[in-house]
């Protein structure tokens, strides 16, 4: 196996194994990325309905207060306004979606469909758990999403919740009796849920890593071609002359020409020393000779 090859064979072995180690570390990083991005979306998102939910309760309500009796205004109601607000978002988020799934909702809008009803039975489950996060496919794309419980802590929430006896005139006729009623306090009744597209930044994330790999691909395949236009130069041709020129003067061939001594290097030396050598055998000849 001559020089070049073995070089060769081991400066590819080192790349792939180089290109192989950063493209797994370098992938799952931006994926993490990615995700840990969409996350901060979605709880910024779910901290936005929050916001509105206290807004709502008290800076809007109080105002409406006496109004009620007449006419109910759901502006007044918090998940009226959070699912009212979010729901408006500009087009280019039409895929951020906020929903209060609720399992018996007062507004059917708001009824938890399965999957949304799952995390509501986990929270139900499990009071310990204060959230849920998770990834789903939704209208083809992988969408990510947040849940919070809805849990009922304040006896005044049962005052439209637990029956209706018990809520305003107004509003059942708004409303209706038969659904949005019979919550307990301290029940979980349903789930704050976000839902963010993870299509967006999932792409910005591949397009990374190939853009990543590929200029590694290519600073490797620059040095590969700079490493062996240096080993020809430096050191295979000027060997491969020197084997030639060994070769001439074993034979008794001393017409060749002597190598240049100006080059300082290792290689240079060995011409020195080659040239010396040739004078030395030359001379011993020639006495052998007379
Ligand atoms: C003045 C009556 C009233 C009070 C008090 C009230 N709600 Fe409601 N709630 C409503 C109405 C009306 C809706 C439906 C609003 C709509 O059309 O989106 C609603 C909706 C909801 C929903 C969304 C699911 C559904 O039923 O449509 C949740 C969750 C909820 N309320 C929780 C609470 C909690 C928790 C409290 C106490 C902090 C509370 N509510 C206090 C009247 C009330």
């Amino acid at each position: 196996m001559g020089l070049r090859l073995r070089f060769n064979l081991v400066l590819t072995a080192v790349f792939v194994a180089g290109l192989a180690v950063s493209g797994y570390v370098s992938y799952d990083l931006l994926q993490s990325n990615a995700r840990d991005e969409v996350v901060r979306k979605a709880d910024l998102l779910i901290s936005a309905a929050q916001a509105i939910r206290g807004y709502t309760v008290q800076e809007v309500r109080p105002h409406l207060q006496d109004k009620l009796a007449a006419t109910f205004l759901p502006q007044t109601v918090p998940a009226y306004a959070a699912t009212t607000t979010l729901g408006r978002l500009p087009d280019q988020y039409r895929d951020y979606l906020y929903k209060e799934a609720t399992l018996n909702p007062t507004n059917p809008r708001d009824r938890a469909v399965d999957w949304e009803a799952d995390l509501v039975q986990r929270f139900k489950r499990n009071a310990s758990l204060k959230r849920l996060v998770g990834v789903r496919e939704a209208a083809g794309s992988q969408a990510l999403y947040i849940a919070h419980p809805i849990r009922i802590t304040n006896a005044a929430c049962l005052t439209c919740h637990s029956t209706p006896a018990a809520a305003p005139a107004s509003m059942l006729k708004r409303y209706g009796s038969a659904n949005g009623f019979g919550w307990q306090l301290n029940e979980v009744v349903g789930a704050q849920v976000v839902s963010v597209p993870m299509s967006v930044p999932v792409t910005a994330a591949d397009r990374a890593f190939l853009t990543f790999m590929i200029s590694l691909a290519a600073v490797f395949v620059l040095l590969y071609v700079v490493l062996n236009w240096m080993l020809t130069r430096m050191i295979l041709k000027p060997i491969t002359a020197m084997s030639r020129a060994a070769d001439e003067v074993s034979t008794g061939n001393f017409d060749i020409p002597e190598f240049a001594e100006s080059q300082k290097d290792e290689i240079g030396r060995l011409g020195t020393s080659f040239n010396r050598m040739r004078r030395s055998l030359q001379q011993a000849m020639k006495m052998i000779e007379t």
